[in-house]
């Protein structure tokens, strides 16, 4: 396994739609466990494939509180079947937009249909955290970020604070 480096806006890659995957193969498994060890050394609970520089529609996960007793979920071609009309609020981040958080609201449950690293195909329900973060990062296949659903105004300034904290980062 290996780390992977994380892109940070405004990177344009953030910002494109991705190709589904045609074949679950080595290089796709490989992908998964490098973007999971990725995602835990953040730390964070999502991570999408465009995210660190792969245009593909691949996704991992872990929503579990208790760090040991992980839950990981690798999910390809992930898509939504189903949302209900009911919404919730979550605050969200984002391991792309470093140490912003903004309130995003989005349906309290959806129907979600993906490939396991075999091939095999799954259709869960989800609600509560899970719901939000399956939504987020399958708007990431989509080059959506959480900051486009703020408006231009609060979106920029969330911008203009993470370039800022890159340099002081690069300087120091
Ligand atoms: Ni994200």
């Amino acid at each position: 396994m290996a780390l992977r480096e994380i892109l940070i806006v405004p990177d344009p890659r953030l910002k494109k739609e991705c190709a589904a995957v045609t074949e679950v193969n080595d290089e796709i498994r490989q992908l998964l466990d490098d973007m999971l060890e990725t995602m835990y050394a953040a730390p964070g609970i999502g991570l999408a494939a465009p995210q660190i520089g792969v245009m593909k529609r691949v996704v991992v996960m872990d929503v579990s509180d208790e760090k040991d007793k992980p839950e990981p979920l690798k999910l390809i071609n992930p898509e939504i079947i189903w949302e209900s009309e009911e919404l919730a609020v979550y605050q969200e981040g984002c391991l792309s937009i470093p140490d912003q958080y903004a309130d995003v609201e989005r349906p309290a449950e959806v129907g979600m249909r993906y490939m396991d690293e075999n091939g095999k195909e799954h259709e869960i329900e989800a609600d509560g955290l899970l719901a939000t973060c399956i939504q987020h990062e399958i708007d990431h296949l989509d080059g959506v970020l959480f900051t486009d659903y703020l408006s231009a105004l609060k979106r920029n300034m969330i911008i203009k604070k993470v370039q800022k904290l890159q340099k002081t980062k690069k300087s120091a």
